[in-house]
């Protein structure tokens, strides 16, 4: 039996021909940038994150820039982030001149409350948390240093869209919610996408402006800035997407729970509660087996991946950045592996692979 990590073409099976009919109605109307689609997604997905605002923008790089460039970080500026992630967590605040300060992360890959403190400087900005593979970060604690010293939030919930933390969805702890709607995330666009969430009214102006140019009218200038618009057509995708968002999630959890349920005797499997709710974007188990793992399961046809190998600080493009005690980050990567969890495997995918994996280790 053969499974892939993902089989993007399928989650598309139930809503082609609404899918298709739509594409056709945007080809046919010449609407392609922003409009009705644009706003209707925006205000669905503010509704998802729980704010009172969302902004469509082209990506969950520019999403993550234009949240730090909404207050005013630039050259020379630190932003703490952390180094087990994907890089655009890190070049993004690159990207805009200023400076990833890069701690590490705990047991369950997120950033390590513990150690966010030390790397507070005069000169911090923001503080980038991530929610890795869908799990919401420790946000209790985060938001408490953060407010602390008055230092602004971003959450990079690019991996975690319909995730909560003690009953409250991602992307709303922070002042901006960063997401990103690539084809390989749990709400996923035909192409490039991504949206920025807030309750802010000014940054939610500023951004208005600032993903289409910097213009204040069609012809008036307001400041120079890219043009990162969510196209329409993507828009129109995700509006039809979006209704299943809720029951794709669900079935990430129902496999993730198989998973944890019987794969926990041979490999560190995520902890997980209702504190915690993930939607499992990627289903990680820790092994000191991994590769070997690795290659047992591809020899049996199963897929599997590394997210990331890796890290951030050891990466050689990210010669900026500022390292701070990266131990647990760098143990991290040589033992984790992901394992399929999309919400069209089938349930005798889901047996092969908790067998393959009980036998490699039952063999040993
Ligand atoms: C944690 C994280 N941050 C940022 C991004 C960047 O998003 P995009 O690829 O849409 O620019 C991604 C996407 O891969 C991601 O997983």
């Amino acid at each position: 039996m053969r499974v892939p990590y993902v089989n993007l073409g399928l989650q598309h099976e139930k809503d082609r021909a609404e899918l298709l009919e739509k594409v056709g109605e945007l080809l046919d109307s010449g609407m392609f940038i922003l409009g009705q689609e644009v706003y209707q997604f925006e205000e669905t997905f503010a509704k998802i994150a729980g704010t009172k605002y969302a902004v469509g923008v082209a990506n969950g790089t520019d999403s993550l820039m234009l949240s730090m460039q909404a207050l005013g970080i630039c050259v020379g500026d630190e932003v703490i982030t952390v180094s087990h992630s994907y890089l655009a967590s890190a070049s993004s605040v690159a990207l805009i001149g200023a400076n990833p300060v890069l701690i590490d992360v705990d047991d369950n890959f997120n950033m390590d409350a513990s150690k966010l403190e030390d790397a507070i400087t005069a000169k911090t900005k923001a503080i980038i948390v991530v929610h890795l593979t869908g799990r919401p970060a420790d946000m209790d604690s985060i938001m408490s240093i953060a407010n602390k010293h008055n230092i602004p939030v971003i959450e990079d919930a690019a991996q975690a869209v319909g995730a909560t933390y003690k009953g409250k969805p991602v992307g709303g702890f922070g002042v901006f919610g960063s997401f990103s709607l690539h084809p390989l995330k749990n709400l996923a666009a035909a192409g490039d996408a991504g949206v920025i969430t807030t309750d802010s009214e000014k940054h939610y102006n500023w951004l208005l402006k600032a993903r289409n140019h910097g213009l204040k009218s069609r012809d008036e200038l307001e400041f120079f800035s890219i043009n990162s618009r969510l196209d329409a057509l993507q828009a129109a995708i995700l509006n039809i997407k979006v209704r299943r968002l809720d029951e794709w999630n669900e079935r990430r959890r129902e496999i993730a729970d198989r998973y944890i349920n019987e794969l926990s005797s041979v490999v560190r499997v995520p902890a997980y509660s209702m504190d915690f709710s993930p939607v499992f974007h990627a289903f990680v188990i820790q092994t000191d087996k991994r590769d070997e793992l690795a290659s047992y399961l591809a020899e049996h046809e199963i897929d599997s991946k590394v997210h990331y190998p890796i890290a951030i600080h050891q990466q050689e493009g990210a010669s900026r950045s500022i390292m701070h005690d990266l131990t647990n980050t760098e143990y991290i990567v040589k033992t984790i592996l992901s394992i399929p969890v999309y919400p069209e495997l089938t349930d005798s995918q889901v047996d092969f692979i908790i067998k393959t994996i009980k036998t490699f280790f039952n063999d040993k």
